[in-house]
């Protein structure tokens, strides 16, 4: 008898927010990066992708693999989801070469259901958490003996951001030298119990879709931008280096300007691509002055800014300075016309971080 049993399992995946951010692709079809980075990932009770993935010999062959992201219907025909279902398929192909007895799920058409707890393409870095948790999801399906570095491998090719969001802490991608991008990998720099205090306030200054993409950004600023060499070159291994450092140490001040530095050397490249790119605006620039401020007025850092592609900002912080950092930044930034009509209305959370992914 013909097997229409329907195969099917679940998994979430966290969103992560760089404190060393990528920028750049050396090689866009394999998507390798111009430079290693590192990122905090954040707590799923907060934010994160929560996915499904089904197979079956039943689900009409014509209609093929399909993907209903936060209930809509999305386009998997693009080259990067293509990759992920290739890799993935190949896996269990040798799987099921190797054990004939095993149900032949990688010829069977594949269904992912995909719902975000946050807003998608608001430079919350939805894409990390949504690949990670579609690679991880069709992982699990297959059953494959897989490692969330091996898994890394599978989802950078989705999405780079989403190689980091398989590992929970202080997660680094290694750019890697190997020209098929196999030593091109996240790993975990420390779990987030080696620095439990470490806390992320998201301040969202606007909820609205990303003007110029992540992709199309970087690959405009890879093409027209001199600064953007300097960063590859000397800015970002620096970074790296004192960042694992500071994490190493529990160092927040030197984790604060670290993150702080490579944030502005960033948005920098981006002021220097040509056209130049904008991600922040109005409200994110009261929000590094507003940080500004929250340090100086406790004689020490208790708070770092950060900002990918998008107006929203991560402000990081400990535990222990909870009621300088957001009793202040409510104070203050309600005084800001900006911050009035357009962001603390906005989702608003102080997230922990996940200990294990
Ligand atoms: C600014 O991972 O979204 O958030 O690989 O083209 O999908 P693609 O890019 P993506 O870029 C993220 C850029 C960033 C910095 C970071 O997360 O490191």
């Amino acid at each position: 008898m013909a097997d229409t049993k329907v195969y099917r399992a679940s998994t979430t995946a966290p969103v992560n927010i760089a404190v060393v951010k990528y920028w750049g692709k050396r090689d866009p079809k394999l998507n390798l990066p111009t430079n290693s980075s590192l990122s905090v990932t954040l707590s799923q009770a907060d934010l994160r992708t929560l996915t499904t993935a089904s197979c079956s010999a039943a689900y009409p062959a014509p209609e093929g693999d399909s993907l209903l992201l936060n209930g809509e219907p999305s386009d998997v025909s693009g080259a990067r989801t293509q990759a992920c279902f290739r890799e993935l398929r190949a896996r269990r192909a040798a799987l099921e070469a190797a054990d004939p007895s095993l149900p032949k799920l990688s010829t069977m058409p594949l269904r992912l259901v995909s719902e975000n707890n946050f807003p998608t393409a608001a430079g919350l870095a939805s894409s990390a958490a949504g690949f990670a948790a579609f690679v991880r999801a069709i992982a699990n399906l297959y059953e494959l003996p897989a490692s969330p570095s091996e898994l890394s491998l599978i989802a950078r090719q989705g999405s780079g951001s989403a190689c980091r969001s398989l590992f929970g802490g202080y997660v680094a991608w290694r750019m890697g030298s190997a020209p098929d991008g196999s030593d091109s990998r996240a790993d975990q720099v420390a779990p987030a119990s080696h620095w439990p205090e470490m806390r992320a306030l998201i301040l969202v200054a606007s909820a609205a879709k990303k003007g110029v993409s992540s992709t199309s950004g970087m690959q405009q600023t890879v093409a027209t931008s001199g600064l953007f060499r300097e960063r590859i070159t000397t800015v970002v291994p620096e970074n790296m280096d004192k960042m694992e450092k500071a994490i190493a140490a529990r160092d927040f001040a030197a984790f604060a300007e670290v993150t702080m530095r490579d944030s502005n050397s960033f948005h920098a490249t981006c002021a220097d691509t040509y056209p130049p790119i904008f991600y922040m605006n109005d409200v994110s620039r009261a929000a590094i002055r507003a940080v500004e401020a929250v340090n100086a007025a406790a004689g020490r850092t208790v708070a770092a800014y950060t900002f990918d592609a998008g107006p929203n900002a991560v402000i990081y912080y400990l535990e222990q300075d909870t009621a300088a950092v957001v009793g202040t930044f409510y104070h203050l930034l309600g005084g800001l016309d900006g911050w009035k009509a357009d962001s603390l209305k906005g989702a608003q959370s102080a997230v922990a971080l996940d200990e294990a992914v």
